[in-house]
């Protein structure tokens, strides 16, 4: 077996770590965590400890927390929101002849997790050898149910290898957990002290709830666990609760030969509204159901599942298993993350780590939903109605604010603002027009006529209202739009940042199709005429800075007259530049956190010449030292877009292993969903060259000297089509569905019944651009040469 650099086997459909490594837990439990986007496990050894980080989290379970303003001042959110770590039901605790199974002691003669794409299971093998000289195999398998939302489930199994034993099983519930501290970062989570308060808890048999409530958020929630057992001889069996933990003990003497096998069932809910006594009844009932189905169901339903994702959502690439496992590795977590949120956000973390607190940002309608869209449109739209059942609070801030329309928060769980002021957070209103573009993007490929009735016309016009508000007509009759952030958070407060323009541009010229094309709706939400003309007329008067000189757009205008970074007196440990370096100091000069200019030409590709591309793109280059996980990919689709396939290449490295080398060293707190599903868009849309201005599909695929063929599949409506990439040619297949017109590097074809194989022009070979010192994408081959384990 192929081992990567950072411990982990090289295999297309799983992620295996063979042997015990304690200081790479912290990342392990990230990558190896569960989650059906309601409930998510991160990847701890059931035992309890040695932990990393333990977590448990429920969507959009928060604790409120006050903001510590040195200075406070108006419309500065009072409150942020902190995911809080639940009731932890993943503890199962061994004794072995009285020895606690903990991972620190004794040895671990073998040890193996593996994290299957195609379960959606994680498995661990462990052979123990206890101080005290006794060996035990220890088999683990669970899964957070991608078809029963509110339900968990884990089997233990443990085996004496060298005669009978006394085994003890402790297996728990436990809320209030310690969770260690950490600072120095401010990415990273707030810690909450004891955060839940009991309501009740109540054990029988094999069964026990905990429910608690957070003392300000004022959220209910219940956690249940229910257990089957089997072995051979009759085990003694007790099971009791108080207010933070519920605990079942089973202690059996076990023959050699025979084994303990513990199926642990989990079900977990929370509400604002409903009362403790129904949240009981709801875990109550997802237990009796989950029991129902039972362990070898359960499993059955979640291959299944699996199964029909994988049909339309793979990717194969030929030439580099790294990479395809990492794809896929990448597409598992964002379907984890994305699949039964149901009406609730994306975070950027997902639910695999507490960094960012748990907010979800930009990342969802950028990165996320653009994948999910295509590949399960059912959890695009969904997340999309819950930035809609946010509306009020938006609109609760433009008015705070003293603008029309709705603002949407920068970051974010229940839909309020979740930054505390600062420049490059609240003042990133690009947010409302990312929504916006989801809208559009979600609306062309699905053609969802219930949505756009019942929330994208709204969503729409409200964003609209907004950018009418916040910009104006300057004297020479362009549409400004001053003192906003874009995605580059090296540079804060500036006037018609390209990137915010081109969206909210666009976001004005939606709205008002949108209005035409539903007068009803219209008239339900007071548009007039002229507030129709008044988005066209902003939408085709919007500034686009360009320097005529450089002959390249500008970022924001008159950044191309600031100082250029000194990259060449940065040490390579001085990144990221925001952990040693004070904004004032970023925001004056030349150097870009992140794709900003970049990713609008990613976004809104008709706005500019092929040629415009190729120079805009050499220009940023050189300034942009992608100090955010959200870099590399538009990075990769624009390298690809103007013919530098090897960097394209490189960079689509860079994002696909992020999160399994921790590029960005702190994995730890969670993986980077935003980049994870850049990965998918650095194949699609960067060597497919997929694009969906106007509503046509169309598609410009090239592949890298690196590969030998890459092939994905999309939905796009009600058809579901495969693309096929070689170095000389793309077919294009329709498995399901209606004939359609698509684009192959410009020229249209119908696609019909027949595969269409069309031939991929040539392309002049141009010199890679110059990139900022020491900012050169992962080397992958150096980093596999020197063996280094980040
Ligand atoms: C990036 C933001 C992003 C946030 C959450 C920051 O480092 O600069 O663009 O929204 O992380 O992923």
């Amino acid at each position: 077996m192929k081992r990567d650099c950072s411990g982990f086997d090289i295999a297309p459909w799983e992620l295996r770590w063979c042997g015990l490594d304690l200081d790479a837990l912290h990342r392990t439990e990230s990558i190896f965590a569960l989650s059906n986007g309601h409930i998510g496990l991160r990847g701890s050894f059931e035992e309890g400890e040695p932990v990393g980080k333990p977590g448990t989290y429920l969507n959009g379970f928060y604790e409120k927390r006050e903001f510590p303003y040195a200075e406070g001042g108006y419309g500065y959110p009072g409150d942020g929101q902190t995911m809080v770590n639940v009731t932890d039901g993943k503890i199962i605790r061994l004794l072995v002849e009285d020895e606690p199974l903990d991972m620190r002691y004794g040895k671990a003669v073998e040890h193996e997790r593996v994290l299957d794409f195609r379960s959606g299971t994680l498995r661990r093998t462990t052979v123990w050898t206890s101080p005290t000289g006794r060996n035990v195999r220890i088999n683990s398998e669970r899964l957070v149910s991608f078809t029963d939302r509110a339900l968990a489930a884990i089997r233990y199994e443990v085996e004496p290898l060298d005669g009978d034993m006394d085994l003890v099983i402790q297996s728990d519930l436990l809320a209030n957990e310690p969770v260690p501290t950490q600072a120095g970062d401010p990415r990273l989570a707030a810690v909450l002290d004891r955060p839940l308060v009991s309501d009740f808890s109540a054990a029988r048999d094999f069964s026990a709830v905990l429910a608690h409530h957070t003392r300000r958020s004022g959220l209910r929630m219940a956690a249940g666990m229910h257990h089957e057992l089997s072995v051979t001889e009759t085990p003694r069996c007790d099971i009791h609760a108080e207010d933070d933990l519920a605990r079942l003990t089973v202690a059996v003497d076990v023959a050699q030969g025979d084994k303990l096998c513990l199926t642990k069932y989990l079900a977990y809910g929370w509400s604002s509204r409903r009362s403790t006594p129904a949240l009981r009844a709801q875990v109550d009932a997802a237990l009796a159901a989950g029991l129902e189905t039972g362990w070898d169901e359960l499993l059955t339903r979640q291959r299944q599942y699996l199964d029909n994702f994988w049909e339309h959502a793979d990717i194969e690439i030929d030439g580099d298993p790294e990479l395809q496992q990492a794809v896929r590795f990448a597409m598992f977590h964002v379907l984890q993350a994305g699949a039964r949120g149901e009406t609730r956000a994306i975070p950027a973390k997902g639910l695999t780590g507490p960094g960012y607190d748990g907010h979800a940002f930009w990342d969802t309608e950028t990165f996320v939903l653009p994948v999910l869209m295509y590949t399960n449109p059912i959890a695009a739209g969904d997340a999309l109605r819950w930035r809609h059942a946010t509306l009020d609070q938006a609109r609760q801030r433009a008015h705070e604010l003293g603008q029309p329309g709705a603002m949407f928060p920068w970051r974010s769980i229940n839909g309020e603002e979740g930054s505390g002021y600062w420049p490059t957070g609240t003042a990133a209103v690009h947010v409302n027009a990312d929504i916006a573009d989801a809208v559009v993007r979600y609306l062309a490929a699905t053609g969802d006529e219930q949505f756009e009735t019942e929330c994208g016309v709204e969503l729409l016009v409200e964003t609209a209202r907004l950018w009418a508000g916040l910009g104006h007509f300057d004297a020479a009759g362009a549409f400004r739009i001053d003192r906003v952030t874009g995605p580059d958070e090296y540079s804060a407060l500036a006037d018609n940042n390209a990137y915010t323009n081109l969206m909210a541009q666009q976001n004005l010229h939606e709205a008002a199709e949108a209005c035409v094309r539903r007068p009803e709706i219209a008239r339900r939400l007071r548009v007039e005429d002229a507030e129709i003309a008044a988005w066209r007329d902003a939408a085709k008067r919007m500034a686009l800075p360009y320097n005529s000189d450089l002959g390249v757009h500008e970022q924001s205008e008159g950044c191309t007259r600031h100082a250029r970074w000194d990259f060449a007196a940065t040490p390579p440990e001085k990144y990221p530049l925001l952990l040693n370096y004070h904004y004032f100091d970023l925001y004056r000069k030349q150097v870009v956190k992140q794709a900003d200019l970049t990713l609008a030409m990613y976004l809104r590709p008709e706005m500019f010449t092929p040629e415009q591309k190729a120079r805009n793109f050499e220009y940023y280059e050189a300034l942009t030292v992608r100090d955010s996980s959200l870099s590399a990919c538009p990075q990769s689709v624009l390298a690809a877009e103007v013919g530098h396939l090897g960097l394209a290449y490189a960079y689509f490295g860079e994002a696909a292993l992020t999160d399994l080398h921790d590029l960005h060293r702190n994995v730890s707190n969670g993986l980077h969903i935003a980049s994870l599903a850049g990965t998918w868009i650095c194949c699609v849309g960067g060597f497919g060259g997929m694009r969906t201005s106007g509503g046509r599909l169309c598609f410009a695929p090239r592949l890298p000297g690196e590969l030998d063929r890459l092939a994905f599949r999309i939905i796009w409506r009600d058809s579901r089509i495969a693309v096929e990439i070689t170095r000389e040619t793309a077919t294009y297949r329709l498995l399901s569905g209606a004939s359609l017109t698509l684009r192959h590097h410009g020229e249209p074809f119908e696609l019909t019944a027949a595969p269409v194989t069309l031939a991929i022009p040539e392309l002049p070979v141009k010199p890679a651009p110059a990139l900022p010192e020491g900012r050169a994408p992962y080397d992958r081959r150096q980093a596999r040469n020197s063996g280094t384990k980040p």
